[in-house]
């Protein structure tokens, strides 16, 4: 099966709605509102058009991965991360390679735009594989009442959270 993956545009829209309703659809912590998150998200300052990524095989759209701007900040001061949310499979491509294609390629993205870190509420056997860690290792809180180990962050170049410490502040689109 090949996957091919590039940046998504606006006749996607629509596809990437259905898919990311039908990937969370059998979620039990999903508020099965994500895919507007996304339409929220697109319309938002955070939003960095590179890293809204789709997933395609044979010509379908099958997954989709969306990273957006953060802040980690503390008393003197603020540092940019990104949040990595949502990221969906269709559920009948789950299990194929498909979402760990698209965190890999959203991480190379990603630092060639200059960014450092990941933040992330995930899974916790999902992310380590592909080196996320816990967010409380570096002294960075989540802004969420959430188990600790699903507060992850990656760093994406050398000694990329030196230094870096405080509370994440994610942006509004996701408590609205
Ligand atoms: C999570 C998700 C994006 C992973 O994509 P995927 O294409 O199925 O994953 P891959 O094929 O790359 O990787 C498969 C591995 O992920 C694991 N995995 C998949 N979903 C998982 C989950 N919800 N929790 C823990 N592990 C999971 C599988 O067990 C498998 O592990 P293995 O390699 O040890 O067998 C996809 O399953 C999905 O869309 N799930 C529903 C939406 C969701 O939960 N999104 C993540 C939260 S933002």
């Amino acid at each position: 099966m090949e996957i091919k993956l590039r940046k998504e545009n606006e006749n996607d829209y629509k596809s990437v709605f259905q898919l990311v309703e039908k990937a969370f659809e059998k979620e039990e912590y999903s508020d099965h509102k994500e895919q507007f998150l996304v339409e929220k998200l697109r319309k938002s300052e955070v939003f960095i058009p590179e890293l809204s990524i789709v997933a395609k095989v044979e010509n379908k759209i099958v997954g989709h991965i969306l990273l957006t701007k953060l802040e980690i900040k503390n008393d003197s001061k603020t540092f940019e991360s990104l949040a990595l949310a949502p990221v969906s499979v269709l559920p009948e491509f789950q299990g194929k390679g498909v979402g760990s294609k698209l965190i890999l390629y959203s991480h190379k993205v990603a630092k060639e735009l200059g960014y450092k870190s990941i933040i992330l509420l995930g899974h916790e056997n999902y992310y380590p594989r592909f080196g996320y860690e816990l967010t409380n290792k570096y002294g960075i809180e989540m802004p969420f009442d959430v188990p600790a180990e699903n507060c992850m962050v990656i760093t994406l170049t050398e000694n990329g959270l030196s230094g870096v410490n405080g509370k994440v502040v994610y942006p509004a689109e996701f408590f609205e």
